[in-house]
């Protein structure tokens, strides 16, 4: 595994719209791999595809339950609203509130292509449709509503 270097905001890529995977090869998994190693190292508890400058529909997730991949992902419900802080590696240092669906189902394969259905409440859910935005070239500044204050980020007093 390698941690790759992050694309940041003002890149490009990062408003490019992906192509799906083709191809469920020993490349994919080095990349997924990757990918979870890069987005560990960043305290991060997500990372799409066009972060680490690779335009596929590829995203990771860890909200701290173990690892989430999803390869040619489809959200296929949505359900109610949850209103929370959201950051972002590409992004660092900005945090804003958005309005996100309480729920979602996503429809993903897996590594080896096999396919899967998650159904994701809270975080997960947020993490899912923040991931699944970078795959369309969406950031989640689109969706923020207004700034974060540093309660709302539930940062300690002595590193505000
Ligand atoms: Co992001």
């Amino acid at each position: 595994m390698a941690i790759r270097n992050i694309v940041k905001e003002g890149d490009p890529i990062l408003n490019k719209v992906c192509r799906p995977v083709e191809k469920f090869d020993e490349k994919l998994g080095a990349l997924l791999d990757d990918m979870y190693e890069t987005m560990k190292d960043g305290d991060g508890v997500g990372l799409a595809g066009p972060q680490v400058g690779i335009l596929r529909r590829v995203f990771v997730i860890d909200i701290g339950d173990g690892r989430l991949e999803f390869v040619n992902p489809k959200i296929i419900k949505t359900k109610g609203e949850q209103e929370g802080s959201e950051g972002c590696l590409s992004c660092p240092g900005e945090f804003g509130i958005t309005i996100r669906p309480m729920f979602v189902t996503v429809e993903a394969q897996n590594r080896y292509g096999d396919q899967f259905t998650l159904n994701a409440e809270g975080l997960l859910a947020k993490a899912v449709c923040h991931e699944n935005d970078h795959l369309d070239g969406i950031l989640f500044k689109q969706h923020v509503i207004r700034k974060a204050t540093p309660e709302e980020l539930g940062i300690p007093d002595k590193v505000k």
